[in-house]
This record gives structure tokens, sequence and C-alpha cells, in this order.
């Protein structure tokens, strides 16, 4: 695509755009996303108008922009998430049933913990997980699992980057993050108690695709000290399910 003088083409500044919304900064002024993108004022509210006149960026009625349902649509369509989510979501609902907690299931992205789907009840307990949202790997159950499953390269890049201590107990050593990974390697799951928010302990378990892949962490969040073993044998009932469901023959 065409260079600007600055010489990022119309897909790195459209991607700036993009990127200018978050998890929790979902809606903005056109002034806004043009000074989060870092790109010339008379740019941004160009780039801002197309996508508005093509649908992947909506208008409300003051005039702020939000992502539009046809951007939604398209990438929900996408390829494997929406087939990993089909095939889990039977098997989710069963475990939330069961267990009473919030249930989410994770993919790896970009070295983070991408979540896909949660189930909660509106009695659940506290859970900063969002759908489309991210956690750290070495902080949440989920990550530990996609981490401890994961290739020996994204081990290496996640071990040698900066650990952030979300609380007094997440590991932020990498040598206790290495040995939490050869556990959870050894007995099949993540249980990180307290270690992305003091209040909740998150568990989680690989789900395997056909091939044997682990292409996804399921997950619950229960409160800090409940007891975790019904969960445990749930999620991994639950996991072989999908594998099941998603062709895994054994
Ligand atoms: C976890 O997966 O470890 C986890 C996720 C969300 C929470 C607490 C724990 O709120």
């Amino acid at each position: 695509m065409a260079n600007s003088p600055t010489g990022d083409s119309a897909t790195d500044r459209l991607v700036r755009i993009l990127d200018t919304f978050t998890p929790t900064r979902t809606v903005q002024t056109a002034t806004e996303i043009g000074r989060r993108s870092g790109l010339p004022s008379s740019t941004a509210h160009r780039i801002v108008t197309e996508l508005v006149e093509a649908g992947l960026l909506e208008r409300d009625e003051d005039r702020r922009v939000r992502i539009g349902m046809r951007l939604w649509e398209l990438a929900t369509r996408s390829s494997h998430a929406l087939r990993l989510r089909q095939a889990a979501m039977p098997f989710m609902e069963r475990v939330q049933s069961r267990v009473r907690e919030h249930t989410q299931l994770a993919i790896l992205e970009q070295d983070e913990a991408l979540f896909l789907e949660r189930l909660s009840s509106p009695d659940s307990g506290a859970n900063i997980t969002r759908v489309a949202g991210r956690l750290p790997l070495h902080a949440s159950s989920s990550g530990l699992v996609l981490l401890a499953f994961g290739d020996v390269d994204l081990q290496e890049r996640v071990l040698s980057s900066p650990l952030a201590p979300l609380t007094r107990a997440t590991l932020s050593d990498p040598a206790a993050v290495r040995r939490k990974l050869a556990e959870v390697r050894a007995i099949g799951h993540a249980i990180a108690p307290g270690y992305i928010e003091e209040v909740s302990t998150g568990i989680a378990v690989p789900v395997r695709d056909e091939t044997s892949r682990v292409v996804a962490a399921l997950s619950v969040v229960l409160p800090r000290d409940a007891e975790t073993d019904f969960a445990v044998v749930e999620l991994h009932r639950a996991a072989q399910d999908i594998a099941r469901s998603l062709g895994f023959r054994h």
C-alpha cells in the first residue's frame, strides 16, 4: 500500500488507529484516536471517517467512535477461534453449571493469553478476565498452561523479559516460573493462587486438538481458599470432551 511521507504504509496507519481501542477503552472521540495513534490529526480524522463509511467503526449520537459491527462480524467469522469456541461451549457450560464459578477459554496470542469466552453466574466471585481481553502468561493459570505446553522459543522469550509482579504471590523470578512450568507439565494442570489478584485462584488445563497439540487453556476462577480438586476433575473431563469434539480419536 502507498507510503506516507513518514514512511508508514496505509496498513500501518490503519492498525495504529484500530490499536487505540483496548478492552477498557472502547469508545473515543476522533481527536483522542488521533492523539493516541500518534498520527497527524488530519490523517487520523480522514481514516476514521473512511472506516465509519465502511462500517468498520461506528459513531454514536455524540459522534464518539467505537468498533463497528461489521468488524466484529468479520473477526468473529475467523477460522480456528470460532471452531474452537463452538467445540468448547457445551463442555464449558457443563463445567460452569457443576463448579458454579467463572469458566473461560483462552488461546495464545502474541505472547499473552487471549480470552475467547467466559461464562459466569451472577453469584460468581471476582474475575478480571474479559472476552477479547488478555492476561500475562506468567501470572495466570491459563497463561501458565499455554506457556508450559508452548514451544521453547516462546518460553525463552517470556522468561527473558520482565515478569511483572501483580500481587505478592505472582511468580516474577524466571527460575520460579521454570519450576512451575515443569510442575504444570508433570501434573497436567496449573493452579495459580492469588497470582493475578489476591482474592482468587485460577485453575487451568490444556485443551488439545485432533492432532494432540495444545491449542487452548480451559480455566475456572475460584475464591482464593476454595477446594480445587473437584474443579480440576471437571476441567480435565471437559478438555477431553472438547478434544474429541475437535476430532481427536483415542
Ligand atoms: C487465573 O487464570 O489465574 C485467573 C484469572 C482471572 C482471575 C484470577 C485468576 O480473576
